[in-house]
């Protein structure tokens, strides 16, 4: 009988040799229990070698993470081998970070903050010695998260009812940024050659009319994992300074490129006119982990534009979220640096376990950057037939509608594997018949996953049924 038979987390987590960290492993999991880890280990680090682990599982159950607290909860799975949803890490963070936090929280005094300068030095240094790119300290303006800076970017240029230009399939969160900000997404859809996708320029320019005003580059793409070229992103840059549509370059996935592979910042674009044209969106929180402290910063070379945006950005800076984030600036950068080369091993190893392993499901190329998955789960989707099954659960929603199919595949799989995914239709045109698979987690908990799938697709081989 195998380790995940009966797809027990208790089962998988004693094998995976947790027990030691973690006291309880279902929902309701104390904080208290979790957080009793082998004294030695402060903070993560491994002093004498200078190597951080990534590898031992951190339990994040009980901490009412999105990721799976939330997803346990939402699909009823019961008991979870992983989550891999929503685009966070399960590694504790850089060191550096815990010891900055745990210093301030020494003062017991949480009163307004005033943004030091440090902070914005910090963000200028980080991004020259990192990416080559010369930031205008004066335009960087703090924001509470990459989606409010980017819906205060959208109620500057775009009317309420014109269109932003988006290239599908994108994150799924700047639809949710439209519909706030009452504009409507242009999609134009990418190709997709030999397992990567392609911006179709064609396409891209014939869809823009009047009343569109921006466009969204997601640098690199999440899902699809593309880190555009400089020659992809000159010619996107050409076509939106030619038709006058801004370009909100949304680069909080920059740190995260594959062996091989190269972030190109759009700030960092030969011609002037072009960067000049645009607002680049990052934060720490992606790279970092600190998704929840709810700091991040725009900036652009192209001062009135900035200006025009800071009118509509009312957000203060968290005393929690500066520290962390001027922390990891400042001395994040090996952990960073290790923890990609860890999600880089974790792309090669999905793109193995998959193509031996699980047959049902396609895989594309190896992503570029981001630690996202892409993956095409047609076969999979008509062997369960997920349109019936999305059609039979119309009366079971709120407003009657049926669901997607993408996410009768995502409850086929928390229901059947006790992995939590991404459905595809929410990432626009090009969407259907996927899903997004997070990766950044450890390489046990990774192997768990995909195991308990393919095992929930050769009982579907076997047995032909598809009940949820
Ligand atoms: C491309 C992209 N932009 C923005 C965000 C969210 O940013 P924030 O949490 O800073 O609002 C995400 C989160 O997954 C993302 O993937």
């Amino acid at each position: 009988m195998s380790q995940y038979d009966g797809l027990n987390r208790r089962a998988f987590l004693r094998n995976a040799g947790m027990t030691a960290l973690v006291g309880a492993v279902g929902p309701g999991t104390s904080l208290g229990a979790m957080t009793g880890v082998a004294a030695g280990a402060a903070f993560g680090a491994a002093a004498d070698t200078g190597k951080y682990d990534f590898d031992t599982p951190y339990n994040r159950l009980g901490t009412d993470s999105v990721k799976w607290d939330q997803a346990l909860r939402q699909n009823e799975m019961g008991t979870i081998v992983a989550g891999m949803g929503i685009a966070d890490m399960d590694f504790r963070c850089a060191p550096v970070i815990t010891k900055a936090l745990q210093e301030r929280i020494q003062h017991e005094n949480w009163g307004y903050l005033d943004t030091p300068k440090s902070f914005t030095d910090g963000i200028v240094a980080w991004n020259k010695r990192r990416y080559g790119i010369d930031v205008n300290p004066e335009s960087v303006v703090i924001t509470t998260g990459v989606h409010p800076g980017l819906i205060a970017a959208i109620k500057t240029f775009c009317p309420v009812g014109s269109k932003v230009l988006l290239t599908t399939p994108t994150y799924n969160g700047f639809y949710g940024d439209l519909r706030f900000t009452g504009t409507k997404p242009e999609e134009s859809l990418m190709k997709y050659v030999d397992g990567r996708f392609q911006i179709d320029f064609d396409d891209f320019e014939r869809r823009i009319s009047m009343d569109t005003n921006a466009f969204i580059l997601c640098n690199p793409q999440n899902p699809t994992g593309n880190a555009w070229s400089p020659d992809d992103l000159m010619r996107l840059g050409e076509i939106c300074l030619r038709k006058r549509v801004v370009v909100l370059a949304d680069e909080i996935h920059c740190d995260f490129v594959s062996k091989g592979n190269k972030y190109t910042p759009f700030a960092t674009l030969p011609n002037k006119a072009v960067v000049n044209n645009s607002i680049t969106f990052k934060a720490a929180s992606k790279s970092f982990g600190l998704a929840a402290m709810k700091c991040a910063w725009f900036f652009s070379d192209n001062v009135e534009y900035i200006n025009r945006v800071k009118a509509q950005n009312r957000a203060d800076l968290s005393t929690l979220g500066m520290i962390a984030s001027k922390a990891a600036y400042a001395g994040g950068e090996d952990w960073l640096n290790q923890c990609v080369d860890y999600i880089d091993g974790n792309h090669d190893f999905t793109q193995k376990f998959i193509r031996a392993n699980i047959p049902l499901v396609k895989i594309g190329a190896k992503p570029q950057g981001t630690y996202l998955t892409w993956l095409d789960l047609s076969d999979v989707a008509a062997r369960i037939d997920a349109k019936g099954m999305a059609a039979a659960e119309a009366g079971k929603t709120r407003n009657g509608n049926p669901p997607s199919p993408e996410a009768m595949l995502v409850k086929w799989f928390a229901k059947n594997a006790k992995v939590a995914l991404n459905a595809g239709d929410t990432y626009g045109k090009g969407g259907d018949n996927h899903v997004r698979m997070n990766i950044a987690t450890s390489r046990k908990t990774l192997d768990a996953a995909l195991t308990s799938m393919a095992r929930a697709l050769d009982g579907l081989k076997k047995t032909s049924t598809s009940a949820l």
